[in-house]
């Protein structure tokens, strides 16, 4: 089987990417395999953890215009032959010329329930101070399809994670990272990459 050619897109610390990389040494990721990842910030941990998997890494930078940006990053997914696109911790909104290129083949995960605290503006520590602010007893985690609405696109996989009382947005993030992100977003990516290399 000829597997689907992943490219991870992130913006920090990359977590997430390093759960990809572990579920992909462990076998819970066997249709694809990830071969580039971009970061949008050269200073991005992410890009560390890539190299120490020995994953080639690219270093795109938007400099205030989007257009060239989004060009940029689609030359180098195509030069590459990505099949399949996930963002993970990827700071900025694509453009639906961009989304509707790679049309459910690219994924994301975000750190809320949605449809609650998603969408322009809640990303990363923010979603979780929302929540804690709205006081849900319940947040969690989704993998979704990427289309032209900020987080709107078909959902794949969700997993709801308990509040406790003192949570800070820091704690909460780090148990919604455990016990949801990393599990779903490498479970979601196989799914997908499964059906990928199915349909060839
Ligand atoms: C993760 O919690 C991810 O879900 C979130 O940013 C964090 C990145 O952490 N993404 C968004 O908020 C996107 N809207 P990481 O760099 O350690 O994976």
């Amino acid at each position: 089987m000829i597997k689907a050619k992943i490219a991870v897109l992130v913006s920090g610390g990359g977590t997430n990417l390093q759960a990809l990389i572990d579920a992909q040494n462990s076998g819970i990721i066997k249709s694809g395999e990830i071969s580039l990842v971009i970061s949008n910030k050269p200073d991005a941990y992410a890009l560390t953890r890539a190299k120490n998997a020995g994953i080639d890494t690219l270093v795109i930078e938007k400099n205030n215009n989007a257009q060239k940006f989004e060009s940029d990053i689609i030359k180098a997914l195509e030069e590459n032959g990505i099949d399949l696109i996930v963002l993970a911790g990827f700071m900025c909104i694509l453009s639906e010329r961009f989304t509707s290129r790679f049309a459910n083949r690219i994924l994301n995960v975000h750190p809320s329930l949605i449809p609650s605290f998603c969408g322009a503006g809640f990303y990363g520590l923010k979603v979780h101070e929302a929540a804690l602010g709205y006081g849900v007893k319940v947040t969690g985690a989704t993998v979704h399809f990427v289309n032209e609405i900020p987080d709107g696109g078909k959902i794949i996989l969700q997993k709801a994670v308990e509040i406790l009382d003192g949570d800070t947005p820091e704690v909460l993030q780090k148990r919604v990272m455990e016990q949801a992100e990393w599990k779903i977003l490498p479970e979601a990516t196989e799914m997908v990459a499964k059906q990928i290399c199915e349909k060839r």
